[in-house]
């Protein structure tokens, strides 16, 4: 698996990473409602259920499950992640979700949080020791475990190659993360879908500040960025202000499981 450079970038306080990209990360995804709806429709919901989102961030899953459960905890290591969860919830009138400023990892269950009906993660499996992470997932849940991760390459399009010139595998590729559950004696299903990805800016200019702050690229680098977007970006719209936008297509996995019904590894 070759994800040295990502992975120093994660060598960062998974916090302060996220604190720097939280207003960046809020925009883009109230671009791309449609792919949080598509997600939610395939989690089993009831309204007296309580549900664990891990690594909620802004809450782009917790606030429209919220609106379906009894109640959510969000759990976040990153201040500026959650401070957008609070005023998304804020926005949206929504009062049942209570946050937790703290990593996975660091959580003990019976202590910080008791067990919840249904326990979700979502593109957040970034814990140095990802088994620990799946056990105390899968028991902190009473009913069913859902994790969302991409399959295969992950939504750079290759732009990674041409930036370093070598191949990108995620290290949450679902493969990884079946293989992990497997030798916990965990069978899960997995579903995968194709994913498109879309995001607007209001030039060029605009794309390479905003994607050389998300990959964390050093200045000698945006050459390459700059000359890889401004071959993809397409006109927004029919006037003419300059306006493009970055379509990306990945596939999304769903990787879930009941609880209690898998034997001991
Ligand atoms: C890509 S965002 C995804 C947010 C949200 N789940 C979603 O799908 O929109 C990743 C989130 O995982 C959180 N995260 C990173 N490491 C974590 C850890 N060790 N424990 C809990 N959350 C973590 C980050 O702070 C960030 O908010």
């Amino acid at each position: 698996m070759n994800c040295g450079r990502w992975r120093r970038t994660l060598d960062e306080p998974a916090a302060n990473f996220w604190d720097k990209r939280a207003k960046q990360f809020n925009e883009s995804m109230t671009q791309n409602r449609e792919r949080s709806e598509k997600q939610i429709a395939k989690i089993e919901l009831a309204p007296e259920y309580t549900v664990l989102d891990v690594g909620a961030g802004t809450g782009r899953l917790a606030i429209p499950i919220a609106k379906c459960v009894k109640s959510v905890t969000a759990i976040d290591p990153s201040r500026g992640m959650l401070a957008c969860l609070k005023e998304n919830m804020e926005r949206e009138s929504v009062e049942n979700i209570t946050h937790l400023n703290k990593k996975w990892e660091d959580t003990e269950l019976g202590v910080d949080i008791e067990q919840h009906d249904v326990v979700i993660a979502s593109h957040s499996l970034a814990m140095p020791d990802i088994q620990d992470a799946l056990v105390k997932m899968d028991a902190a849940s009473k009913k069913c475990v859902y994790l969302f991760t991409f399959a295969g390459r992950w939504m750079d399009g290759g732009l990674w190659e041409k930036i370093y010139d070598e191949k990108r595998s995620s290290w949450s590729d679902y493969i990884y993360i079946c293989n992990i559950l497997h030798d916990m004696g965990i069978y899960a299903n997995v579903e995968i879908w194709d994913s498109e990805f879309e995001q607007h800016y209001a030039g060029l200019d605009e794309a390479v500040t905003k994607l050389k702050e998300t990959y964390d690229l050093p200045s000698e680098k945006e050459g390459i960025l700059r000359g890889y977007l401004s071959k993809i970006l397409v006109d927004d719209d029919d006037d003419d202000d300059g306006a493009l936008s970055l379509k990306r297509k990945s596939k999304s996995a769903m990787i879930w499981w009941q609880t209690n019904t898998h034997e001991e590894a």
